[in-house]
């Protein structure tokens, strides 16, 4: 039975849950502008897709997407994990799929307008959008997702039983499956091994992100057995994250002819975007959850670290999606050719983002001390730093020997180099050090683009940046006390 002090907390304005995922909506537009995906393509001969299209058909899908999530969240949540069915998750769920729906009609719309390059008015067009609906896999699929959704709407605001909250959530994991058969995955038709891992990616990441909101919103309101419910979904999360890495990286690997394209393509250098997220978000379920399950026991009045925490980690999911949804809309590569340059943002995000997220999630103790040489000399490391991603740049260009290996020599080389940086910066703040690398990244942003059609522009500019931002919140000093001080170090974040 929940206190006098925790129905008024209860009852005090709460903090939005759903307002840190659109952390994902600049990720996205970012993303895609430096790809020049929201600019008209004029070429002659060709019809254009119209601007209006080209910027909302990216942000209805992250709407939809965002949507899924909610919905199998709270729908798993209320039906199934709560230890009686919860009426509000259920409406939550019901308000989800609602719009779930209203995104699947204006995919429709816009859909029609991008294959048919028809301005929006056109493309409202009732039998033209009826043609897409039924002659198309992907019309088939919204169609039939927009069946279930409706029921899912309809039951889970009438009803949640028990029953009908497990109905509810399979048939929502089903609908979220359903996108599988399309995308890039539908360009090989009958290709299951991308259909089925890009479907039970889609459900991982829909359980993890939407349960995480659905148990927050639970626990915070302090519904019946919250600990329990906070538990259970620690469980569930934890499967999550192996089923999504797992799917994501056999579903990459389909697309991405071995390393080689993973550094040399704008689709691998994305990729490369997700793990490093991937990995910062392990650190937290991993540092914190477990933490705070526990502590949640013990003093119910953590419940605003609790919604704290999780709107950090909800802010980086949203991240996710928004590199989701610009992953989906960039086209894979080809196979790679000898010559192939790497891209700028694949030498950066292995050198500087994935080492910064793996030193990150490891505490500060179990971490390996740096050797006397390298902490004494962090200038000579940082120097070593920006030499390696040049090497790695002239290597790719230069195309000779066996590309997958000398491709999978040369990440490997710049995780080292980026760990190595990283270790000496969480010994100490070593300013001059952080100054050469960050005035190394537009030099070898200029050595890897120099001469390549469509290089030094506005995706190197927002590379450079990025890559800068990346430095700003290494140079925060790593303290070295046990994790519950590291977890209290990035609430005060
Ligand atoms: C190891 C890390 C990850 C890898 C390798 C990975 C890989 C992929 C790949 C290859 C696709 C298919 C894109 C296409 O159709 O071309 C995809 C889609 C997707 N991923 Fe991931 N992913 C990872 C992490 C994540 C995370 C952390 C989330 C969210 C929390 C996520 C959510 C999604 C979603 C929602 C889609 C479908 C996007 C859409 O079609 O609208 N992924 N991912």
């Amino acid at each position: 039975m929940a206190t006098t002090s925790s129905v008024v907390e209860s009852k005090q304005r709460q903090p939005s849950l759903v307002a840190p995922l659109l952390a994902g909506v600049p990720v996205l537009l970012l993303v895609l502008w430096g790809l020049g995906a929201l600019s008209e393509q004029d070429i002659p001969g060709l019809p254009v897709v119209p601007l209006a299209t080209l910027w909302s058909l990216p942000l209805d899908l992250w709407v939809r997407d965002i949507a899924t999530a909610l919905t199998v969240g709270f729908a798993l949540v209320g039906g199934v994990l709560a230890p009686r069915p919860d009426p509000r998750s259920g409406r939550n769920a019901s308000l989800a799929a609602l719009v779930w729906l209203a995104a699947l009609l204006v995919q429709s719309v816009f859909t029609v307008s991008e294959v048919l390059a028809l301005p929006v008015s056109d493309s409202l067009n009732p039998t033209i959008i009826w043609s897409l609906l039924t002659q198309t896999t992907l019309g088939r699929v919204i169609v039939i997702q927009f069946l279930i959704v409706a029921f899912i709407a309809i039951l889970a605001w009438v009803v949640l039983g028990r029953v009908t909250g497990i109905i509810i959530a399979a048939a929502a994991m089903v609908a979220t499956f359903l996108p599988g058969f399309t995308g890039h995955s539908g360009i090989e038709e009958g290709h299951s091994s991308a259909t089925i891992s890009l479907g039970l990616h889609v459900i991982a990441a829909s359980v993890w992100v939407g349960g995480l909101v659905a148990t927050v919103d639970y626990v915070r309101r302090s519904a019946p057995q919250a600990s329990q419910v906070l538990q259970r979904f620690s469980v569930v999360a934890l499967i999550c994250v192996i089923v999504l890495v797992q799917s994501g990286l056999i579903n990459a690997s389909l697309r991405l002819d071995g390393v080689s394209s993973l550094i040399t393509s704008t689709y691998g250098a994305v990729i490369l975007a997700k793990i490093s997220i991937v990995i910062v978000l392990i650190g937290f379920g991993w540092r914190q959850r477990q933490d705070l399950s526990r502590r949640y026991d013990e003093d119910g009045s953590n419940k605003r670290l609790l919604v704290q925490l999780s709107a950090w980690e909800l802010a980086w999911m949203g991240a996710a999606f928004g590199l989701s949804v610009a992953l989906a809309r960039t086209a894979p590569p080809g196979v790679p050719i000898a010559s192939d340059p790497a891209t700028f943002a694949a030498i950066g995000l292995l050198t500087l983002a994935i080492p910064l997220a793996v030193r990150s999630v490891v505490p500060a103790h179990r971490w390996p001390s740096t050797p006397r040489v390298l902490r004494e000399y962090p200038e000579a490391v940082a120097v070593l730093v920006v030499v390696g991603m040049v090497v790695a740049s002239t290597v790719a260009r230069a195309g000779t020997g066996n590309q997958q290996l000398v491709s999978l020599f040369l990440a490997a080389m710049l995780v080292a180099l980026g760990l190595a940086f990283w270790t000496v910066m969480g010994d100490r703040r070593a300013i001059p050090a952080l100054v050469i690398v960050a005035a190394g990244v537009p030099l070898v942003a200029w050595w890897n683009e120099r001469g390549l059609t469509g290089g030094l522009g506005i995706t190197t500019a927002l590379v450079t940046a990025l890559l800068w931002g990346v430095l700003a919140v290494g140079a925060r000093p790593v303290t070295s006390g046990s994790e519950d001080e590291a977890a209290e170090e990035v609430i005060q974040a």
